[in-house]
Order: structure tokens, then C-alpha cells, then sequence
């Protein structure tokens, strides 16, 4: 993976002062919606570049910020790995489309900075034709561009060279011209089309990043509320993908948040740790649904791909640039004191006190919810198991005695 293209502005020397850059918590969320089983595929990257281009020629020296925000959150209503594979078909079932563009529009509802990209969301489907027909509600032209874009980016078959492709998609995009397509967006994506360097950059992250760095490197900060709500809607997309643990993300951050409390840490840590509760699992989009799913026990090949999800968890995180605490302590949630954890193997002396309450909490908060295969263990077997797993040196005594001794505070009640 990259290093992530969007700078922090000099505030991040501040050292009361939590921020990140908004475009690189948007970039991270469209890198985890595109995870697959061997790697990241980039759709919402690609589109943002495709839509940005067109719409750089359609609008000269107009901001295309909601338009790049936009096209990297498109898809995050998409909730399972089925749906994904319906998306890439040039024609997409109805009833696809309708559920995750909705569920799109009512996921950015979460986050202030993000509920201006709501309209572009729900309509990065609706066609031309159809958008003609709406008169309640004012259809931002970002959408059309990145329903082009989008269409454009699902008829590029990466496994063969791009460039003998041009025609025939050039070509089938022209036969939708004034019924999916708004016409003078087509034009202009014929104009740009004709270019072959056009082709080839959708491929290269390198000419992406050179892009966003020059038009929005040091542009939109979120602050700690909005890091806060990012952070919970990053749980909750996590959450969708996982029907049986619906609010796990949300009950490690809180029981995160409340141990950092008993162990007396600063409020900006009982922050950070609230944060890397809700982005744990992130990197888990990219396990099959299939595994996540499955009700019986796992294969010995499903449980080593289980592994990945924290590596992918410690990269996505990364790109935040200013949130190293939040990235070790999220991505090391099943590393162990001994050394047996993964996928880093990381020891005790590199495990802090943060991915310490991270583990015990990740551990805690699956043992208390009910699974298919048995109901939520009471207090006594979940505290049974968590000494067991301190005296085989895997997790830390302290922070599993503080639990303990502060359980029905610490624990959330549902
Ligand atoms: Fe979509
Ligand atoms: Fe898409
Ligand atoms: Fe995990």
C-alpha cells in the first residue's frame, strides 16, 4: 500500500489539539470498503480520478472537494462481499442498487462534515432519464458524473491490457447517451478518451496521489468530535458485514474507553483508545462473507485467512498520517505478551498498556455476545477465561484485574 496523499496543516504539532485530515479518514474508509481476499482493488480511487478529470473540464477552476469525498465514499453502503460482485456488472439488479445507495445516504448521516455528499450517494445510480423525472430534490451533477465514472471504471477488465479495451467501452457508453448518462458528460468523457495517458493514469495510484496532494493536501481538518463520528460510522459499516456481531465494534470501544478510565490514562489516550475500539476490525472487510458468516467451526485454511484482517487494520490505519497510537492499538488486538499472537508476532515489551486494553477488551466484549453456535458466557466464565489466558502469559494481569474489580461498570449493559 501507499503512504497516504493528504497532509495535516501545521495544527498537528499541537499537542491538545486532535485532527486528521478529512480526505485521508474518507481515503481510509474507500481503501477498507475495497478490500478483497488477496489485496485492494481501488474502485473508489479510480472513480474519484475518472470523475475528477471530467469534471475538471466541465468546470475549470470550481472546487471538486465534494466531488473526490464523494466518489471515495460512493459505496459504503454495500454490505457483503454478494452485493459487491452484483455492483460490477455494468447492469446492476434494481433492488441492489436501491439498498446500498439508500443505505449509503443514511450511513453519512452519522457524520456532520459528510451529510453534503448525501445527495450525490443516493443518486450515484439514477440515470439520466430517470433524474429528469425528479422534481422534490435538487440532484447534485457530482452524482451523474460519478454514475459515469463508475459505470466506466466497472467495464475496464483489469486482468488484460487496458488500452485495446478503449473502443468497446467508449462505445457502450455512447449507447447510453441521454438515457443513463447525462449527454454532455458523455461528450466529455469521449473528448478525454481519445487521450491514451487518460487510460492509464485510472491505473496509477502514483498520478491519483500527485492529484490530491496539489488540490487538496492541506484542505478540510476534522476535529475530535468529527474523528469521533467517522471512527463510529467505520464501526458500524464493519458491524453490517458481520450479521452476528451487529455492535462489537461499538462495545470494544467502550469497553476500551472505560479501562483506559480505571487505569488512569490521559483523556486524549481514553480518546485514542475509544477510536482504535471502533477501527479494530477494520481491516476484517477484507474476509469473505462466506467465512464471517459461517455458523460451524472454521477449516484450518479460513482460520489463517481470518489472520489477515489486523495486518489490513494496521495499514488502513496508517494512512492517517497523526494517529500511530490509534493504528498500533487497533492492529495488535491479537498479538500476545508470549509472542503466539498475530499477524506481527509482536512480544511483551512491544506490546503498551493501549494494545494491552485493546486486547483484553476485544477478548471480553466476543465472550459476553452470543455467537450461532452459543449464547453470551456470563461474568464468572468470561473473567474463567481471561486469567486462564493472563497465567499462559498471552494477556495482561493488570488490566484484566481492573475489568474484574470494576466489571458492571466497565461492561455496557445491552
Ligand atoms: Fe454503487
Ligand atoms: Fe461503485
Ligand atoms: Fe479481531
Amino acid at each position: 500500500m501507499l503512504e497516504s496523499p493528504f497532509e495535516m496543516t501545521d495544527i498537528e504539532n499541537d499537542e491538545k489539539i486532535i485532527s486528521v485530515n478529512l480526505l485521508n479518514l474518507a481515503h481510509m474508509l474507500s481503501e477498507s470498503v475495497d478490500l478483497m481476499e488477496d489485496g485492494v482493488y481501488h474502485h473508489g480511487q479510480r472513480v474519484a480520478y475518472i470523475a475528477f478529470r471530467i469534471f475538471e473540464e466541465l468546470y475549470p477552476g470550481q472546487d471538486a472537494f465534494n466531488l473526490v469525498l464523494a466518489s471515495f465514499l460512493h459505496d459504503i453502503g454495500i454490505d457483503s462481499d454478494e452485493k459487491k460482485k452484483e455492483t460490477r456488472k455494468f447492469i446492476v439488479d434494481q433492488h441492489i442498487l436501491i439498498k446500498h445507495t439508500n443505505d449509503g445516504e443514511r450511513l453519512l448521516g452519522k457524520v456532520d462534515l459528510l451529510k453534503g455528499i448525501r445527495p450525490v450517494v443516493k443518486h450515484h445510480h439514477t440515470s439520466y432519464e430517470d433524474i429528469q423525472k425528479i422534481d422534490d430534490e435538487i440532484v447534485p451533477i457530482e452524482a451523474q458524473i460519478i454514475n459515469l465514472a463508475d459505470r466506466v471504471d466497472v467495464l475496464i477488465d483489469s486482468r488484460h491490457y487496458i488500452l485495446p479495451q478503449t473502443k468497446d467501452i467508449i462505445n457502450k457508453v455512447k449507447n447510453y447517451s441521454g438515457s443513463m448518462f447525462h449527454p454532455e458528460i458523455v461528450d466529455c468523457f469521449i473528448k478525454l478518451g481519445e487521450k491514451e495517458a487518460f487510460w492509464l493514469d485510472i491505473d496509477n495510484q502514483y498520478v491519483h496521489y500527485r492529484i490530491w496532494q496539489q488540490k487538496f493536501g492541506r484542505k478540510s481538518i476534522a476535529y475530535e468530535n468529527d474523528i469521533r463520528q467517522f471512527a463510529n460510522l467505520c464501526g458500524d459499516i464493519v458491524d453490517r458485514k458481520s450479521p452476528f456481531t451487529t455492535t462489537h465494534s461499538k462495545r470494544v470501544a467502550f469497553i476500551a474507553k472505560k479501562l483506559g478510565k480505571a487505569l488512569n490514562m490521559t483523556e486524549k489516550d481514553i480518546f485514542l483508545l475509544e477510536i482504535a475500539g471502533e477501527l479494530h476490525d477494520i481491516g476484517k472487510l477484507s474476509i469473505p462473507s462466506s467465512i464471517l458468516h459461517k455458523e460451524g467451526n472454521l477449516t484450518d485454511e479460513e482460520s489463517r485467512i481470518i489472520r489477515q484482517h489486523t495486518y489490513y487494520t494496521y495499514y488502513l490505519i496508517d494512512r492517517l498520517n497523526t494517529m500511530n497510537n490509534v493504528r498500533n492499538w487497533a492492529a495488535f488486538h491479537h498479538e500476545k505478551l508470549d509472542g503466539s499472537g498475530y499477524p506481527f508476532r509482536l512480544k511483551a515489551n512491544q506490546l503498551d498498556q493501549g494494545s494491552r486494553i485493546l486486547a483484553v477488551a476485544d477478548i471480553a466484549a466476543a465472550l459476553l455476545e452470543d455467537r450461532p453456535y452459543r449464547s453470551g458466557l456470563s461474568k464468572d466464565q468470561t473473567m474463567y477465561i481471561l486469567w486462564d489466558q493472563v497465567k499462559n502469559n498471552k494477556i495482561d494481569g493488570d488490566v484484566v484485574r481492573t475489568l474484574e474489580s470494576s466489571f458492571e461498570h466497565i461492561i455496557p449493559s445491552n
